[in-house]
């Protein structure tokens, strides 16, 4: 379907899986979409898996939108503490309409306890609370990232949650960010698994790819140290004075420690006159957020750099600080500028980006779909230095291969059902989630039931020993609207 056909869609408030291939335009339909809903005052949640995605449409972390952070499951007392930060609560009960673009890089278990924090913030029985949720992302893209003594992620539609939303797909077939014909032919043989040896000679063509000086280059690689190596050269290669900063860390040794591994900042940041930078760290009065790319104009008096960001305006980057806290106690710390060098990325930061130029260097690759992501970033094949590539680096995922079948039957289906609508009929948010009472009791198996005389005891005396209507709710399998309305008749509260 095309961008028109996917916003009416949209607009028609359903729950929506957008996709397509890279290029065809999901991100800026979001944005098309994000003003529409903006402009009648709905409130929406602006988000992607990845900072720098997010700072595409002006939105932030899915992980910092819903207070999860670094969590992929959660005890019901760590629900509760992130539903009792009232900024958060105050956020997922106001929300109408979530976005969340890059959901290929969300786990499934992550995504899970999004929902499972969306919902009981809100005190509802319906996924997500019943706010519309827009998921948009290709799975030909890169996969969740693996982490170290973490079980295997699966991607996002694995999730029971992804089948109970009730998701109409739109599949975006235009191409927008390439034109070049050879090019999208070598995209998408690799994206139908289809590379052959033509396709092959041709990436080898584009070690020798004279990229104008006029553009600016960026360089891709797979793995972080080889990342922070290129960053170092090209600082070296800055003339001007160096101005170091060094992260102060402080608090529980070993609480402190991952926080210090787990701060995208580094622990000793040099930066220069002239260098690309990128900011690691959310600040909305400041004006930047986790992602938010410009250079260093200079030093203040204080010593602290100014950055120009690609739109032009300055932002002084003082120290920011990133901390764990435990009942309103902060157990440890670290403080730093919340800056890194920007002149090299991982792929897995560049997934969304268009570049104008790009420098590729793909023989370390250890995902399939990463060699996609990173040639599919430029326009045109005069834009592209593909350094090296390994056998992984043209490969993709096969599961996605059978999936992606589905999902463009599931986008022809939802198609077929709009042109059978009247085109005045588009409003947003008119969709009624209607769920019949057997449906609400799978997941809340006491709902509408009356109260027998023991569930009011245990429900009393859980409260008066202190748990939460959310635990109380969990425990007596009821909705916390539930649960307060009982509380309220046995004027426990007001
Ligand atoms: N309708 C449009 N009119 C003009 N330019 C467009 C349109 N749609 C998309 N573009 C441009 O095409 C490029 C690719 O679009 P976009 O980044 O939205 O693609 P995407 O599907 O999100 O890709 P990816 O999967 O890589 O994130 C961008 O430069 C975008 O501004
Ligand atoms: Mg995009």
């Amino acid at each position: 379907m095309n961008q028109e056909e996917a916003l009416r869609i949209l607009k028609n408030g359903h729950n929506v899986y957008l996709t397509g291939a890279a290029g065809s335009g999901k991100t800026y339909l979001l944005n098309t979409f994000i003003r529409y809903l903006k402009a009648k005052g709905v409130n929406v949640g602006v988000t992607a898996s990845t900072g720098i995605a997010a700072t595409h449409m002006g939105g932030i972390t899915i992980h910092s939108w819903a207070g999860i952070g670094i969590l992929r499951t959660a005890s019901d007392t760590q629900i509760q503490t992130i539903i009792r930060n009232k900024q958060i609560a105050k956020r997922l009960r106001k929300t109408q309409t979530l976005i969340i673009d890059e959901v290929s890089m969300l786990d499934a278990d992550r995504f899970e306890l999004l929902e499972k924090v969306v919902r009981l913030a809100r005190g509802s029985w319906e996924p997500f609370g019943g706010m519309q949720v827009v998921l948009c992302g290709d799975f030909f893209q890169l996969p969740p990232v693996a982490r170290v003594n973490e079980p295997l992620p699966r991607f996002v539609y694995k999730s029971a949650i992804w089948n109970n939303i009730n998701l109409k797909v739109c599949y975006l077939h235009e191409q927008y960010r390439q034109g070049d014909k050879e090019f999208l032919g070598i995209l998408n043989a690799i994206r139908d698994a289809t590379v052959d040896e033509r396709v092959v000679n041709r990436l080898h063509q584009c070690r020798i790819a004279a990229v104008s000086k006029s553009r600016r280059v960026v360089k891709l690689y797979s793995h972080n140290p080889d990342v922070d190596l290129e960053n170092e050269r090209e600082l070296a290669r800055l003339p001007g004075k160096e101005y170091e900063y060094q992260m102060v860390v402080a608090g529980v040794p070993a609480i402190a420690q991952s926080l210090k591994r787990g701060c995208l900042a580094p622990e000793r940041l040099v930066l220069k006159k002239g260098a690309t930078v990128m900011f690691v760290k959310n600040n909305f009065e400041k004006g930047y957020v986790n992602g938010t790319l410009g250079t260093v104009r200079g030093f203040n008096e204080a010593g602290s750099p100014i950055i120009t960001l690609l739109n032009g305006r300055e932002i002084v980057a003082d120290s920011a600080t990133w901390s764990v806290e435990e009942n309103g106690k902060i157990l440890a710390q670290t403080i730093q500028i919340p800056l890194r060098l920007a002149w090299a990325i991982t792929v897995h930061k560049s997934q969304g980006m268009t570049l104008d130029a790009a420098q590729v260097d793909l023989s370390k690759c250890f995902e399939k779909g990463m060699g996609y992501v990173a040639l599919s970033r430029v326009r045109s094949l005069e834009g592209l230095r593909v350094l090296a590539f390994n056998d992984l680096a043209l490969k993709v995922n096969e599961e996605t291969l059978a999936f992606d079948q589905e999902l463009k039957r599931s986008s022809d289906k939802a198609l077929c059902e709009l042109s059978s609508l009247p085109k005045q009929k588009i409003n947003q948010n008119t969709t009624s989630k209607t769920y019949s009472v057997e449906k609400i009791r799978e997941k809340h198996s006491c709902a509408y039931k009356k109260w027998t005389a023991d569930e009011e005891a245990s429900l009393v005396s859980g409260f008066r020993a202190g748990k939460s209507m959310v635990l109380l709710g969990e425990i007596l399998g009821r909705q916390v609207g539930g649960i307060r309305s009982r509380l309220i008749r046995l004027g426990l509260v007001k």
